[in-house]
């Protein structure tokens, strides 16, 4: 993971993040879009304090995982006394620092190991992750998100987001062989199937020799059972039909 996204820090960020069309020439843009995805976020932060008055979340300090160079995170200042992004990367982190306009209240950290050690117990009121889980296998994405329960202060809360599985029908932008594929594949047992599309991207990654980006998903059904199990209480699953051209997203928000 680190190799492919430092890659990718090194190469072209922008890219990287959003989509081909972003470079560093529109900077301003890019981070419009961060704005606009927080103030979207923060909206449904207050559709939930209103819902469930007893998660009245303080805003005091706020985490983005997995932050590249600072697009959520920069934003979520704006509303947040003090806010961590964390990378994988040193080269996502040095443009982060580089972009960084809110002055000490944007703090960037580079963590490499799979737990978040640098984080005491119930540190942060809310924590945002967008676009990162996706990428890795689900074996480290329920490992991440355990870790991101337990920063989590108690009353706080974490919303990330994770693919729950690819568009099934035209009626959501599907296509008649994705169906089938997809049926196939739901039946074979999900560590074959991510095996074999790690296979792939190996494979991909050797034959090209480009930093190759790997997606995984996970049934809803499925994340919102693991919650249950490490003790987080989800509050709400967004599903977000739009953004994704082949697949389904999941936004979920959830306490502890
Ligand atoms: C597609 S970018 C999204 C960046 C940011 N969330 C945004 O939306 O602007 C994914 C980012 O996740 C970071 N990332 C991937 N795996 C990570 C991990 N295990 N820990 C921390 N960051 C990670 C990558 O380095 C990259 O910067």
């Amino acid at each position: 993971m680190k190799k492919t996204w430092d890659e990718w820090g090194k190469r072209d960020p922008f890219a990287a993040i959003l989509t081909p069309v972003w470079d560093e020439g529109k900077a301003n843009e890019f981070f419009e879009t961060g704005v606009r995805e927080i103030e979207e976020v923060m909206k449904h932060v207050e559709t939930i304090e209103t819902k469930f008055s007893d998660t009245c979340i303080p805003r005091k300090k706020a985490l983005d995982f997995g932050c590249g160079i600072g697009r959520l995170a920069q934003a979520l200042a704006g509303y947040f006394d003090e806010v961590h992004g964390v990378d994988i990367t040193p080269s996502m982190i040095d443009q982060a620092n580089r972009y960084n306009s809110q002055g000490d209240r944007c703090k960037y950290h580079l963590n490499v190991s799979d737990s978040l050690d640098p984080f005491p117990d119930d540190m942060f009121d809310f924590i945002y992750s967008s676009v990162v889980l996706m990428h890795m296998e689900t074996k480290y994405a329920r490992v991440y998100v355990q870790e991101l329960l337990r920063v989590l202060s108690p009353g706080g809360l974490l919303m990330f987001q994770y693919l729950s599985r690819p568009k099934l029908n035209p009626s959501e932008g599907g296509s008649p062989s994705k169906v089938i594929k997809h049926l196939v594949k739901t039946t074979i047992p999900e560590v074959l199937v991510h095996s074999v599309r790690k296979m792939r991207y190996e494979r991909l990654r050797q034959k090209t020799n480009e930093p190759v980006i790997e997606m995984y998903w996970m049934k809803r059904k499925k994340v919102e059972r693991f919650l249950e199990k490490i003790g987080a209480r989800t509050l709400s699953v967004i599903e977000e039909r739009v953004e994704w051209p082949s697949w389904i997203s999941c936004l979920y928000c959830v306490t502890k």
